[in-house]
């Protein structure tokens, strides 16, 4: 199967809409939310798409902002300007904020995800941004609360399974990545699996303010897929 990455065009819109109500069902970005992404920051919304079909696999969006005050309520909506990003993206922001990611259901446990993470480090290094937050799921706490036992989200996030990796399969891959756990931030974003919580992450550019951005970016982008999943 052959697969281009690229940035995403208002071409794109229809596809983005399908796949969005795929993943996300009612809570899916729609046709507002992305055009008005794709107008504000086109360099911010990344897509995987299939070239002989035109199916897109997966997608991933982000944007600037300047400084996170981290003992503020932190909201989804609020923080992405209702996913418009139109007041909340900032141009010359320091650093990334991830608003989406989304993996076609038919098409996870490839490596696509890890791969459109990868096209935001890209950006960070080359951009010279401080680091990238975001706000990821801890969809497995609802069925532990029912099926395993009675826990705080706070405790929750920090369980590990006897290979001493993270319990939560969203958490462990960002974990897997580079990222840290900030917080636990309820009523994050409608969510049941994670029980409308979110975990605030944040992964530091070890490379800021290093030498050689464009180069070290270029050498990210020569990673493809084939190489990811050969080490996850
Ligand atoms: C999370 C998600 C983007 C991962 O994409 P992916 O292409 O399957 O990820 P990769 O192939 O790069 O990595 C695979 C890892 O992701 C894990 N994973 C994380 N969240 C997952 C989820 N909700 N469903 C399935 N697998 C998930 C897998 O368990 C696997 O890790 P493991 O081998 O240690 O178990 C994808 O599952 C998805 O779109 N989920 C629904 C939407 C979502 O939660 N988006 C993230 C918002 S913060």
């Amino acid at each position: 199967m052959k697969i281009e990455v690229r940035e995403a065009s208002l071409k794109d819109i229809n596809s983005l809409i399908k796949l969005e109500k795929e993943v996300w069902g009612k809570e899916g970005a729609d046709k507002e939310k992305i055009s008005s992404r794709i107008r504000t920051f086109k360099k911010g919304n990344i897509i995987l798409k299939e070239q002989v079909n035109n199916n897109i696999l997966g997608y991933i969006s982000f944007q600037y902002v300047n400084s996170l005050d981290q003992n503020k309520k932190i909201r989804w909506f609020q923080i992405t300007d209702r996913g418009r990003i139109e007041k909340s993206h900032c141009r010359n922001g320091k650093f990334i904020y991830g608003i989406n990611l989304s993996i076609h259901p038919e098409f996870r446990n490839r490596g696509y995800g890890t791969f459109l993470m990868l096209q935001v480090w890209k950006n960070m290094i080359k951009n010279n941004k401080k680091g990238v937050y975001l706000g990821s799921r801890m969809p497995g706490y609802k069925d532990y609360l029912e099926n395993k036992k009675k826990v705080t989200p706070e405790e929750y996030v920090k369980i590990k399974r006897p290979d001493n990796k993270l319990y939560d399969k969203e958490l462990r891959l960002y974990r897997s990545e580079g990222f840290k756990i900030v917080k636990v931030i309820d009523n994050y974003f409608p969510d049941p699996e994670s029980l409308n919580y979110g975990v605030l992450i944040y992964r530091k550019n070890p490379f800021w303010n290093w030498p050689m951005r464009e180069a070290l970016a270029w050498l990210i982008g020569l990673i493809n897929i084939k190489i990811i999943r050969t080490f996850i």
